[in-house]
């Protein structure tokens, strides 16, 4: 293993992997089918996985640069699974601009995601031979799991007894596994031991959930215009969140009456909706129990972090800060 030496500003690796995330060429004909893509991914994003895919490298190795495209490669696929996404969850906003379904049509997210999928795939194809089929393996198990946490989650959206065990499963395959993945492929990349790519896995998907919970978080109480995405989508399509599940099992009377209702309602006007949900929790006190789970999931991802070996201290912490800093996120 090479000993790392150089230390590493997120700053830099961040700048590094926009410059490579917007200089690559997508494709170009016809224009209809890439221009949503050059469209998405110019929207910025806080490019958290790939981000982790290289300071998971960097915690082995030096040459970070080497890693560029296949580090974009997990970008492009989160890109492609929020294009579609959106669609699912009738989205209008998309980090502050509008959606590609709305801005286009459906028909045109699926057709532009269907092969940022493809080119997902095709930036891993210079990955040395040796590693390669393990990295699909690996890729190709959190991408079909990341397909059946979407399919959970639209399927919770019509059923009443959701168990917050239910959606810590479900929230776990939609987006935790990604984070693990990205770290674990970094580290992999790097030449880890596989030992220490698994732990870095496990560390990330506890990351993942407590990722998820502050998006949930975020989705009722964020700053709109910060946020970038429609505040109260989750409270509209009934989508069971941590804060939704809990509001149904501590509501009690009268506020259960409602809450039940609110659930229960067709053509309600959304921002009524929204603004009465809200204040059911707000008497609850949902926000701080989530934010409770949130941080019970970052605690567990740093209490396995301590178990990990690698050289790079220095990279070290700044994985640790990068990671803090998620919990404080304000979109
Ligand atoms: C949004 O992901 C979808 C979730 C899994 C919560 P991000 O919060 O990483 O969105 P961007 O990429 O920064 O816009
Ligand atoms: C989406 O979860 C997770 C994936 C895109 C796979 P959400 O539906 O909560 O993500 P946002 O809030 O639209 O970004
Ligand atoms: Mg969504
Ligand atoms: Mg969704
Ligand atoms: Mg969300």
């Amino acid at each position: 293993m090479n000993q790392t030496t150089n230390p590493v500003s997120v700053d830099k690796l961040l700048q590094d992997l926009e410059n490579h995330i917007q200089g690559f060429q997508y494709g170009d004909s016809p224009f209809e089918l890439y221009e949503p893509i050059s469209y998405i991914m110019s929207l910025g994003g806080k490019r958290i996985r790939p981000l982790l895919t290289l300071m998971a490298y960097a915690l082995y190795k030096d040459d970070y640069e080497s890693i560029l495209t296949p580090a974009a490669a997990v970008e492009v696929f989160h890109n492609f699974t929020l294009m579609h996404d959106d669609i699912m969850d009738d989205a209008p906003l998309r980090r502050g601009k509008v959606t590609v379904h709305e801005k286009w049509n459906a028909n045109t997210a699926i057709l532009s995601g269907d092969v940022m999928l493809v080119k997902a795939y095709g930036m891993l194809v210079d990955i040395s031979p040796e590693k390669l089929p393990e990295i699909l393996r690996l890729f190709n198990q959190t991408a079909a799991e990341v397909c059946e946490g979407q399919q959970h989650d639209m399927n919770f959206e019509q059923v009443e007894n959701v168990t917050e065990e239910d959606y810590i499963d479900m929230i776990r395959q939609k987006t935790a596994v990604l984070l693990g993945f990205a770290l674990q492929f970094g580290a992999l990349l790097a030449d880890a031991p596989k030992e220490e790519a698994q732990k870095l896995y496990d560390f990330g998907v506890n990351i993942g959930i407590g990722f998820q919970l502050k998006d949930d978080l975020l989705d009722v109480y964020a700053d709109q215009a910060k946020f970038g995405k429609q505040v109260g989508g989750d409270i509209i399509a009934n989508k069971k969140t941590f804060l939704l599940i809990k509001a149904k099992e501590l509501a009690q009377g009268e506020l259960k009456t409602q809450l039940e209702e609110w659930i229960a309602k067709d053509g309600f006007d959304k921002q009524e909706k929204v603004k009465a949900v809200t204040t059911i929790y707000d008497q609850i006190g949902i926000k701080e129990l989530a934010e409770a789970k949130m941080q019970e999931y970052f605690k567990k991802s740093f209490d396995q972090y301590h178990s990990l070996h690698v050289p790079n201290l220095s990279g070290f912490k700044l994985l640790l800060e990068l990671t803090q800093d998620l919990v404080h996120r304000e979109k």
